[in-house]
């Protein structure tokens, strides 16, 4: 049986991608009738109740979760996608996990274990905020594996970079992966931006996947659609399959990206 994957998708720099990420991997595995969780660990934010349309809906979050004061079944918000669905787990603010209210940040590994067994979860996809506290917490004692996300300038590339070393410095064998978003090849065929290869070879990490600009996605996560169909989508499930140990191309049905890239 394929090991079940409990992954935490992060970068130091804000803006990246993470949440993008996050939510249509998420997408892309629960389409194929897996049971996943995906759990919004930016507890700044919290742009997944945003992205995935569901403010509306959340009574309570992991700090109730945590707290005792809800079970998983009345934690969890279910989530539709094509054949499936996601279960959604919602953040609290900030400032609600501390000593004076009862369960503290230290606790969030062991939460997220009782979790996925209540849920009954096949993988679980955690985002998190532009910081090093929570991500390394869950690279020590929670997560599989990390994706980090990063876009093409500079600042990104050497965020991802630095985030994948200070993870693999926090365990010893944690899988590291590398997602490059918003990806634009005309800018890299110009010279303007990094292209793949510069990209992969400065973070040193193995790419898993890599998501081209889509024009599409900002308007749609801003009415709290998930898309499922165009570029992103292709790019989740290409990043999903390979996430799962499955051997497909990069660019398996982005046939206009991979058609212009100059390596
Ligand atoms: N592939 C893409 N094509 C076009 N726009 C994108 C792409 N990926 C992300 N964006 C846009 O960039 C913005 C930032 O994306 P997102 O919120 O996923 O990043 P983040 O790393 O989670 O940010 P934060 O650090 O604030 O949590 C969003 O407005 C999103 O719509
Ligand atoms: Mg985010």
């Amino acid at each position: 049986m394929k090991r079940k994957e409990k992954i935490i998708v992060t970068s130091l720099k804000g803006g990246v991608g993470k949440s993008t990420v996050s939510a249509s991997v998420a997408a892309a595995m629960a389409e194929k009738g897996m049971k996943v969780l995906l759990v919004d660990l930016d507890f700044r934010s919290r742009s997944l109740e945003l992205m995935t349309g569901t403010c509306d809906r959340i009574i309570f979050n992991l700090y109730d979760y945590m707290a005792d004061r809800s079970d998983a079944e009345r934690t969890l918000i279910s989530i539709p996608v094509k054949e499936g669905a996601i279960m959604f787990c919602p953040a609290p603010d900030e400032d609600v996990l501390g000593p004076e209210n009862g369960p503290v940040y230290e606790n969030i590994p062991d939460a997220l274990k009782k979790l996925t067994e209540e849920s009954g979860a096949d993988a679980v996809v955690c985002d998190s905020g532009a910081e090093s506290f929570v991500p390394r917490l869950l690279a020590k004692e929670f997560a599989t594996m990390a994706i980090v996300v990063s876009g093409q300038s500079r600042t990104a590339i050497r965020a991802a970079e630095i985030t994948a070393q200070k993870l693999a410095a926090v365990r010893d064998g944690l899988d590291v992966r590398l997602v490059i978003n918003d990806f634009d090849v005309s800018l890299a065929n110009l010279g303007v931006r990094a292209g793949l290869l510069e990209m992969i070879d400065e973070c040193s990490v193995r790419c898993v996947g890599v998501y081209p600009h889509d024009d599409r996605l900002p308007a749609a996560q801003d009415k709290g659609v998930l898309l499922s169909e165009g570029i992103t989508s292709v790019a989740a499930r290409n990043t999903a399959a390979r996430l799962l140990g499955d051997s497909v191309p990069l660019f398996r049905g982005l046939d206009r990206l991979r058609s212009k890239i100059r390596l």
